[in-house]
């Protein structure tokens, strides 16, 4: 079932830019038999049995956090929850000091989020345990890029030479960008559309077959896919565009604008939704709408990516002391 010819051969997942595509197609590939769990009865399996998964989110997350927690313990793992808010952060210990305390309690994985684009590569410097970026900064958001791109491929059954558009703040959004190389990477043809100012200025350098429009309505011709991104209101970005209201105007989804793309199109949103602001009720929850499908792959594919990790990183059993 699994693709014996590529081995994962990484001690952490901080990002898509530096995975071959052998290692996305790999991981892909790993969370489709995980997902065949979540149909049974019993949904555990007990591969991560004796392991222990420690969450760190120093921002808010509903699906990210719950996600990793899920995939942890349908692996059997041993997961720990720390509340950021209640713990010595607030007493001013640092993130490496943090990390290191974990890393005492023998914690086999970090899964870490933070308003620092790097701070989950600033730990892999420093601690033993795996770390999983569950979202640093502008940064990269690996796990929600590749359970876009499982979705994506679930559905469509391909990703190469799909049209892929990218809808919104693309400047900001660690989204965009793990999606951005994830895409790129399995040859989907990736359109990305917003405002001027929130489109990165050197973006056709860094990604020269990636296409630029900021007219949605053309953006959308003939789609397959469209990934509406979120309005990030708490990073204060609203003085880049005039009112929240020109920008639904310009690149809110709505139905209207939706007969312009593929009759079969699949529309994805990474969440939480700013439902009248991006995306209308109606396509949020309409047809073309796979957002709670990729809430429910994101476990798989966490499932695959501890499960990867855990196998690249698992040292040769020893020989019991007599
Ligand atoms: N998509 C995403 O990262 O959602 P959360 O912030 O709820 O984790």
């Amino acid at each position: 079932m699994l693709r014996q010819e590529h081995k994962f051969i990484h001690k952490h997942l901080l990002e898509l830019q530096s995975l071959s595509k052998e290692d996305i197609e790999l991981i892909l590939e790993t969370a489709r038999p995980f997902k065949t769990l979540f149909t049974r009865s019993i949904k555990k399996v007990p591969t991560l049995r004796g392991r222990t998964v420690v969450l760190l989110f120093y921002e808010p997350s509903t699906r990210t956090r719950t996600s990793f927690e899920l995939a942890a313990k349908r692996l059997s793992a041993d997961t720990v929850n720390i509340a950021v808010q209640t713990s010595s952060v607030q007493k001013g210990e640092s993130l490496i000091d943090t990390a290191k305390t974990l890393e005492s309690m023998k914690a086999d994985f970090i899964v870490i989020r933070h308003f620092y684009s790097g701070a989950p590569y600033l730990l892999s410097q420093y601690v033993s345990s795996s770390i999983i970026n569950a979202g640093d900064g502008f940064h990269e958001h690996p796990t929600q890029g590749l359970l876009d791109i499982f979705t994506i491929k679930e559905k469509k059954g391909k990703v190469k030479d799909l049209k892929v558009v990218i809808v919104g703040d693309i400047l900001h959004s660690r989204v965009a960008r793990s999606n951005l190389w994830g895409l790129t990477k399995l040859g989907a043809k990736v359109v990305l559309c917003g405002p001027p100012t929130l489109i990165p200025l050197d973006i056709d350098k860094i990604f020269p077959q990636v296409e630029i429009e900021y007219n949605l309505d053309k953006a959308i011709k003939n789609a397959d896919v469209i990934n509406i991104l979120r309005v990030q209101f708490e990073r204060q970005l609203e003085h880049l565009f005039p009112s929240v209201r020109e920008y639904s105007l310009l690149y809110g989804m709505n139905k209207d604008r939706l007969k312009h793309a593929k009759n079969d199109v699949l529309i994805l949103h990474p969440g939480p939704m700013n439902r009248g602001i991006e995306i209308t009720t109606d396509i949020a929850d309409g047809l073309h709408s796979v957002i709670n499908e990729q809430v429910t792959n994101g476990i798989a594919v966490r499932m695959a990516i501890l499960y990867l990790l855990s196998i690249a990183n698992s040292k040769p059993k020893k020989e019991l002391p007599k």
